[in-house]
């Protein structure tokens, strides 16, 4: 008994950038074995030999790439010329699957204002029985209310439980790392929270500009491209209670209550707590980059030509109004077209409250930094004596956590970790509804602050670490971002 694997907008860019690349990775592992065919449909699709001729540059770059997994994978790969959103071209599909089959997976590659068509399409044309599994990724709405309209015309036709909502940041192996770390050590479960914690730091930084997606981009803005959901993804693992056991239901609803725990913001404390950045002209790379509005604006594209106040960069200082993490603020900053690509995760410990070592011995915090990317990493700083007859002097020292390199699978990007979890059914790491409705509603208060206290974005040059509005927040609290180099 196979899975069957529809991608609608199976030639678009999504299933041509990551879809393709983390089926054929899968079957690299041989973790294809029970699927059957995967099958593209979309209207624009001519024929196999040209979907095989444009997906076949990603896969190449793959490692493991071989010919005789080529021809294998090719053997699965079908293609319909068709309208998705229209029950007869699903019916066709349906009636020519294979009679020992245990379900469809669907992917809705395409945006979501053709989520409510095909799905409609798919129950009519039977495919939406208990065994058909919906796969669909952000943008899931641009507030509350889009999103629950989304949903709606999602749900009219499939429950809860065979809707997989894919937040890719969950299918990094240092993001799944953090339940392993969190939940497998006794260590960190005693001091994890405000007795121990003083702050913690989420910081996506990226050196690229918008990549080819300006209206979109321009529409929508660092906040709900980046931290409606990756960030707010990671805040949750990293703070939510110990869930009773690994069920998907029960992971979840920590992380609901975390998101349902965020402190709302106020108008008085939205200027001190929020930074909206917008990059201007400057260096990437060794490259003179243009700022926002140009990169916008160029000849090519059809973006109104007046100037943009969509944020690129922000920073929030975050808190957590639950026993745990009361007084410990969660800052959270993510950027384009900074100094650096950089992902990381730091958490910051308090000061012993009582030191013993003289004035000449500076005490630093412990940290634990998790590196997501570029490299994944976990490293825990403390300090020890400088070794030696002379005065006890300290020093600080780093223990490394990382997995090494040789054991580190490449091949498995977030998407292919993802897709595995999908073909077993497994809803863990996939976001819930009612996640998606809460982070919006988080989301959406401050938006909606940013709008009636008329707050603008500040410059900062293309290539560094963001504006200083952004050192300057947390700078308020007497911290500072830890560094991007
Ligand atoms: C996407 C955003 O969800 O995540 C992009 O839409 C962003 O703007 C990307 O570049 C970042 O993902 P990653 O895995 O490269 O950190």
């Amino acid at each position: 008994m196979t899975q069957e694997i529809l991608v609608i907008g199976g030639d678009g860019d999504l299933a041509l950038r990551k879809l393709y690349p983390a089926f054929f990775a899968l079957e690299i592992a041989g973790q294809l074995d029970d699927v059957g065919c995967i099958t593209g449909i979309s209207r624009a699709l001519r024929d196999k030999d040209s979907l095989l001729e444009r997906m076949l540059p990603a896969l190449k770059l793959l490692d493991g790439f071989s010919d005789e997994i080529w021809e294998k994978f090719k053997a699965r790969i079908h293609c319909i010329q068709g309208d998705a959103t229209d029950a007869q071209t699903l019916r066709v599909y349906h009636a020519d699957l294979p009679e020992q089959y245990s379900g469809v997976i669907v992917y809705l590659a395409v945006p979501p204002k053709v989520f409510g068509g095909a799905c409609r399409a798919l129950r009519d044309a039977g495919l939406a029985s208990e065994n058909t599994r919906l796969v669909v990724e952000k943008p899931l709405g641009s507030s509350k209310a889009t999103f629950s309209q989304v949903n709606q015309e999602m749900s009219d036709s499939f429950s809860e439980h065979q809707i997989y909502r894919i937040d890719h940041y969950l299918g990094k192996e240092s993001v799944q790392n953090l339940l392993a770390l969190r939940f497998a050590n006794v260590m960190f479960g005693a001091i994890w929270g405000g007795n121990y914690i003083d702050h913690i730091q989420i910081t996506v930084a990226e050196k690229v500009g918008l990549e080819g997606r300006k209206g979109f981009y321009n529409e929508i803005g660092a906040l709900r491209d980046m931290v409606q959901n990756h960030l707010l993804q990671v805040v949750c693992l990293l703070a939510m209670e110990p869930p009773a056991n690994r069920d998907p239901f029960m992971i979840r609803a920590e992380k609901l209550k975390v998101l349902k725990s965020l402190k709302p913001m106020t108008s008085e404390m939205i200027k001190r707590s929020t930074v909206r950045g917008q990059y201007i002209e400057g260096s990437v790379n060794g490259q003179v980059v243009p700022g926002y509005n140009d990169d916008l604006f160029d000849s090519n594209n059809s973006v109104d030509s007046e100037k943009s106040d969509t944020e690129t960069y922000v920073a929030i200082r975050a808190e957590i109004d639950n026993w745990r993490w009361s007084g410990v603020p969660f800052y959270l900053r993510t950027g384009k077209r900074m100094n650096t690509r950089k992902t990381e995760i730091l958490v910051q410990f308090k000061q012993p409250k009582h030191v013993i070592f003289g004035t000449n011995n500076s005490i630093c915090p412990n940290q634990l930094r998790i590196q997501l990317q570029p490299d994944e990493g976990i490293t825990l700083h403390f300090l020890r004596k400088q070794p030696g007859l002379e005065e006890l002097t300290l020093e600080e020292a780093e223990l490394n956590l990382t997995v090494p390199e040789a054991r580190k699978k490449n091949n498995y990007d977030a998407y292919a970790r993802l897709m595995v979890d999908v073909i077993k059914g497994d809803q863990t790491l996939f976001v819930s509804a009612q996640e998606v409705e809460a982070s919006w509603e988080w989301i959406d208060q401050i938006i909606e602050l940013w709008h009636s206290t008329d707050m603008k974005v500040k410059s900062y040059v293309a290539g560094t670490a963001g504006p200083v509005d952004a050192a300057v927040m947390i700078a308020q609290d007497d911290r500072q971002w830890s560094d991007l180099e």
